[in-house]
């Protein structure tokens, strides 16, 4: 087998998305667009080493974006002068360890594993110094025009801005992912010049050098266009985001979720959505979220980072952020599940409910207008609507414990630190600032004065 290693060019900047961030880094569908494209290599398994290419100022942004994915090294462009003196940053990555480069630029997010297999293999096999894969979109915009001689050979790939009138009108384009014999790739590299309309360093220029030097180069056209999709402006990364989007969501639909509408259905790559599932309209579901079977999440919910069971109602506008919630729960609307809440199998969460670094056990409830930080909530403990637990003193934060079996009546205060034993009951209105034994009843409210017919002689 040949030793194939990979470069992927990511160290350009973000000139038409005008931002700050690198144009890579921006994101589709929850990963940056470089993230996608890494993927995309690594499952195409083929690649026995990635080389990164990227620019010094956000090395330490790279590096945090594939930190714990084995098989990558990054090599810095100091200056971006263009596609070659990209690919060639990698030199001493990739020169003595591989026999072709995979060159794949990092604004690809759509490219499809299996379309990349089939590429190396087809150059592989015809035994030529390189592979260009092209396409065929129905708008050619900015991409540069594959050229090809009368007998339908590769002779060069002009860019937009330097191409003339009549190879404008070519609709076969450079898709920007070439497979390249290693040693003649590095080769050719150093014999690139600027002379161009942008003076840039044009990778694809080792086309002009493989024609000059009577070396055959191939070319190989995705079926599919959108795979080749590269990111240059807002519009496009947008595009890219709903093509994604359709994607996933056809997978989850195949797999027997129930999207209930398409085009207004928001769900990041790689989160994990059991059978019978049904998501409504106007969610957005991030991250690294996971959610199991037979639940039922209604409008405009926004998940993150969270794990949810089987069988889980989760009514509209609510807001879960790195929470965890058990089956049979019900949760919303409009509750709010800070980072760290837990939330057991067969509790309800209900309307203006905010929890935060919260344990709530089995069967517990908390329906309405509480906020609970820095607590235990006991089995089937009933918080009445209106609890607070005050776990802030100005400078730190305190624990609320309260056992099984609990009945905390409406509006209550719990200034923490405070500890409620099992089976307890505290009156409605109670700002309790001690700890309460098991089975005890506490009441802290002021006792309630009538004066028979004061109102009425106040007139
Ligand atoms: C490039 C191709 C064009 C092709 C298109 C496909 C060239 C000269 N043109 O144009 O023929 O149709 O891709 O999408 O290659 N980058 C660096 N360092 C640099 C410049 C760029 O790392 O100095 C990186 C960018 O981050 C990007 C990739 O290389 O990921 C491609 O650069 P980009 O500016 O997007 O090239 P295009 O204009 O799209
Ligand atoms: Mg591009």
């Amino acid at each position: 087998m040949q030793k194939i290693g990979a470069v992927v060019l990511a160290a350009g900047k973000s000139t038409r998305l005008k931002s700050a961030i690198p144009k890579v880094l921006h994101s589709v569908c929850g990963k940056p667009l470089v993230v996608h494209t890494v993927n995309a290599v690594l499952e195409a398994d083929k690649v026995s080493k990635i080389a990164v290419v990227i620019s010094s100022e956000f090395k330490s942004e790279f590096e945090s974006t594939f930190s714990g994915k084995n098989g990558i090294t990054f090599s810095v462009q100091k200056k971006q002068k263009g596609t070659a003196d990209a690919v060639l940053a990698a030199k001493n990555a990739l020169l003595n360890s591989c026999e072709y480069v995979l060159i794949i630029p990092g604004d690809v997010p759509l490219i499809r594993p299996e379309t990349l297999k089939k590429f190396i293999d087809a150059t592989i096999a015809h035994d030529v110094v390189g592979g260009v894969l092209s396409m065929e979109p129905l708008d050619s915009a900015a991409y540069g025009r594959v050229v090809r001689s009368a007998d339908g050979r590769l002779k060069a790939i002009v860019e937009a801005k330097d191409a003339s009138p009549e190879e404008l009108l070519i609709r076969e384009v450079n898709g920007g992912v070439y497979c390249v014999k290693c040693r003649w790739l590095f080769n050719a590299l150093e014999k690139i010049a600027p002379d161009n309309a942008q003076k840039e360093y044009y990778l694809t220029d080792i086309v002009k050098i493989a024609v000059s030097e009577g070396v055959k180069m191939i070319v190989a056209r995705a079926d599919d266009p959108d795979e080749l999709l590269g990111v240059n402006t807002r519009k496009e990364l947008a595009e890219a985001s709903r093509l994604k989007q359709i994607r996933i969501l056809e997978k989850l639909m195949k797999d027997g979720v129930g999207i209930l509408d398409i085009n207004n259905t928001y769900i990041d790559d790689g989160v994990i959505i059991g059978a019978d599932t049904v998501i409504s309209p106007n969610c957005s579901i991030r991250g690294g979220t996971k959610i199991g079977k037979s639940c039922f999440i209604d409008n405009g919910v926004i998940i993150k980072n969270s794990v949810i069971g089987d069988e889980v109602i989760i009514k509209p506008y609510s807001v879960i952020d790195e929470s965890s919630i058990g089956d049979c729960c019900h949760v919303g609307p409009f509750a709010r599940l800070r980072p760290g809440a837990v939330i057991e199998s067969e509790a309800k969460i209900g309307n203006f409910v905010e929890i935060k670094k919260s344990i709530i056990k089995k069967g517990a409830k908390a329906n309405h207008l509480s906020y609970i930080g820095d607590a235990v909530v006991g089995l089937r403990t009933n918080i009445g609507c209106g609890t607070i637990t005050c776990n802030y003193d100005g400078q730190k934060k305190h624990q609320t414990v309260i056992g099984n079996d609990v009945f905390v009546g409406s509006d209550v205060q719990f200034v923490a630190p405070v500890k409620i034993g099992s089976g307890a009951l505290i009156g409605a209105g109670s700002t309790i600032t001690e700890n309460v034994p098991a089975n005890s009843l506490a009441i802290a409210r002021g006792k309630q004065v009538i004066k028979r017919g004061w109102a009425k002689k106040r007139g």
